[in-house]
């Protein structure tokens, strides 16, 4: 099938580079404008590749759970194979299913459990540092932290100075994708510009230190339940099984998909906290309640309730993953209209979960929105932040799970203000960030000062 009247309508654009200007003066804004002005299936073009945005809960069905085979990944998702390789958010077809079956163990619910531990231990030691009236940059703690609990319970290393090692080449590499992302043409990587020097830099650090890493716990011969052992225990019983380039793959794949999205996800949340007081006086006296002054555990997370609504409605209205992107790989039709082979789809969390079609205000910040009906009734494209389908994210238990448990320690000694006149946009890059970060001033919580006074200190020693 080629492109016939029957394609989405859109706006027409320039003649070479299509609505990449608009795209590149602002991503959100640009696809809320499509929706608004061209309906629920509507395309758009970046320079010469026709892309068809999807907004009707059906027809994401079809694409992402009944007919998902029809559909690959997109171009935007293969350009991530530079940095990710062919690691599981890439990989596809059978290649795909074999992987995702090794990985999937060690995202059991009862093995989850078992890293809550470590992510109030990582988060206690965060906060340590913190001190009254200090300012900090949230956002920033947050990615650190998520890093380095990815790492550890994922990966079975602990990341010291590896983490800020990590943070500067990931910038420039992000920025690389923002770049691709918005631009017709790109010099190869391998004509030494200045860009491409700085560039290639930053992937040789970064794969210098998972290379490192790797090497260390092949030469550590101690076999555990997460996923590089997994992964070491395959190549070493299965030769030709798995290369070293693609454990590398996986262990990058993890190693960011696993912490970027939660650390945008908490910098919101400590922002939408700081913006609204009440809902922060409601999650602390929930956690004072709960946890009578001690550290979380895994039993106090089904009581957290307030605090996992919170979690949900900062998803809502800042999915970390604001787009998801699919290519036809069969001539196909979404409702009344034609969708060629080739085409790129993409699918919006973004837009959804803020249509007033499935929610009354939907702009508005309001946790309580979350009863217990709320989940059972609402369409299942209504709150979707982490897909749906076979290719739902791997993640979401851990993410929901390692959420609740950093909000929870953090709240019950710090109450984390905003400094006047911050102001904060999100910025659509990999994953939607409040830009240009979270600046918060510690106040430290008398609750927790009662638990860690010296006097009760005194008495345990
Ligand atoms: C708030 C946190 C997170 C959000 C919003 C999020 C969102 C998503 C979404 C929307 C997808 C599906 C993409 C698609 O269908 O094209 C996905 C896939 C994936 N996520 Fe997450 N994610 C989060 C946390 C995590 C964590 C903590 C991990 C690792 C522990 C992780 C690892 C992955 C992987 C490996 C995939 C690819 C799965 C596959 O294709 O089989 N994510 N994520």
């Amino acid at each position: 099938m080629t492109r016939s009247n029957n394609f989405p309508p859109g706006p027409s654009g320039h003649w070479l580079q299509g609505n990449l200007p608009e795209y590149r003066r602002g991503r959100l804004q640009f696809l809320e404008r499509i929706r608004a002005e061209y309906g629920t299936i509507a395309s758009y073009r970046l320079g010469s590749i026709p892309v068809v945005l999807v907004c009707e809960p059906q027809h994401l069905r079809e694409i992402l759970v009944t007919n998902n085979k029809s559909y690959g990944r997109s171009i935007s998702t293969r350009m991530l194979s530079e940095f990710f390789g062919n690691g599981l958010l890439i990989s596809e077809g059978e290649r795909w299913l074999r992987d995702r079956r090794i990985i999937q163990p060690t995202f059991a619910k009862e093995h989850i459990e078992q890293f809550a531990d470590c992510m109030v231990r990582r988060t206690s030691d965060c906060i340590e540092l913190w001190n009254q009236g200090d300012r900090r940059d949230a956002l920033l703690d947050m990615q650190s932290l998520t890093m380095s609990i990815a790492a550890e319970t994922l990966l079975g290393v602990k990341l010291h100075e590896e983490v800020a090692a990590i943070h500067d080449p990931h910038e420039i590499i992000r920025g690389h994708f923002d770049y691709r992302m918005e631009h017709l043409w790109v010099t190869p990587r391998w004509i030494p510009t200045r860009h491409n020097r700085k560039v290639n830099a930053a992937y040789h650090a970064i794969r210098k230190i998972v290379d490192d890493l790797i090497a260390k716990r092949k030469n550590e011969h101690q076999s555990g339940t997460d996923i590089l052992s997994r992964l070491i225990q395959i190549q070493r019983s299965q030769a030709h099984a798995m290369t070293d380039q693609q454990l590398r793959d996986q262990v990058l794949t993890f190693l960011f998909a696993g912490h970027e999205t939660t650390a945008s996800l908490l910098g919101w949340v400590w922002w939408l906290l700081g913006k609204f007081p009440d809902v922060a006086n409601r999650l602390h006296d929930e956690i004072d309640d709960t946890l009578q002054g001690k550290r979380p555990t895994i039993a106090d997370v089904p009581k957290l309730r307030y605090t996992d609504k919170v979690i949900r409605e900062t998803l809502r209205l800042f999915p970390s993953a604001y787009v998801m992107g699919r290519q036809a790989l069969e001539d196909t039709h979404l409702g009344e209209y034609d969708i060629p082979r080739g085409t790129n789809l993409v699918i919006s969390p973004w837009l959804m979960q803020r249509d007033s079609r499935f929610w009354d205000h939907p702009l508005d910040f309001d946790p309580d929105r979350w009863t217990d009906s709320t989940q059972k009734t609402m369409d299942q494209f209504a709150w979707f932040p982490f897909g749906a389908g076979p290719r739902i994210c791997i993640g979401k238990a851990f993410a929901m799970l390692e959420s609740v448990l950093i909000v929870a320690t953090i709240a019950s000694r710090f109450n984390l203000v905003l400094p006047s006149n911050q102001a904060i946009e999100p910025h659509a890059s990999v994953t939607i960030r409040p830009s240009p970060g979270v600046q918060v001033i510690c106040h430290e919580r008398t609750s927790f000062r009662k638990e860690f006074s010296p006097a009760r200190l005194e008495t345990t020693l």
